[in-house]
């Protein structure tokens, strides 16, 4: 009986990560060059960290319709794998929660060819604020698949 129920856990858990990652949006893809490798000949963490900023940023700014938003938090980032010069990685973002003047995303990115994970954060909190650095109600509520907001007044 236990076994059904490890099997059954298994199962619910391969279900929630399935459609969790599934759900994701990869839009940038790069390519592991020399410069961002660190010593030890692998993708250097602060050259993966600055891409994912820059892309979580691009994605925030297109669901609030504003560029006026900022980094806030960022929860426990975990380094998987590696990758070497000439892989080929894709940043997956995805917005799971929006706020009053917050978004909270989900972060991860993996190998293009291999689909093994290569980091995962699974919180990162962007505020929207207003001329003076203070946090602003952003009036979003859902996620946009398209551009359509930046386009509004
Ligand atoms: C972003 C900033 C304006 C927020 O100021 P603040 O005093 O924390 O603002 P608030 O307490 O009103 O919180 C604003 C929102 O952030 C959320 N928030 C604040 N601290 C948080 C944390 N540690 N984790 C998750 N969310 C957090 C709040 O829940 C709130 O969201 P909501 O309005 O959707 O409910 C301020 O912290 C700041 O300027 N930080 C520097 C940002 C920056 O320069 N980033 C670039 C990297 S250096």
């Amino acid at each position: 009986m236990s076994g059904l129920k490890t099997v059954i856990f298994g199962l619910q858990l391969f279900t929630f990560l399935h459609f969790k990652f599934s759900q994701m949006n990869f839009y940038t893809r790069k390519l592991i060059k020399p410069e961002d490798l660190n010593a030890n000949n692998t993708l250097f963490g602060g050259s993966l960290l600055r891409w994912l900023d820059e892309e979580a940023a691009i994605y925030t700014i297109v669901q609030l319709g504003t560029n006026k938003c900022v980094t806030k938090f960022m929860s426990e980032i975990n380094f998987i794998s590696s990758a070497r010069q000439g892989d080929i990685i894709e940043l997956g973002i995805k917005a799971v929660s929006f706020g009053r003047t917050s978004l909270t995303l989900t972060c991860q990115v993996r190998n293009k060819i291999t689909q093994k994970l290569i980091l995962t954060i699974d919180k990162m909190v962007f505020v929207s604020v207003d001329e003076d650095g203070v946090p602003t109600p952003h009036g979003k509520t859902e996620i946009t698949y398209t551009d359509e907001r930046l386009r509004e007044d």
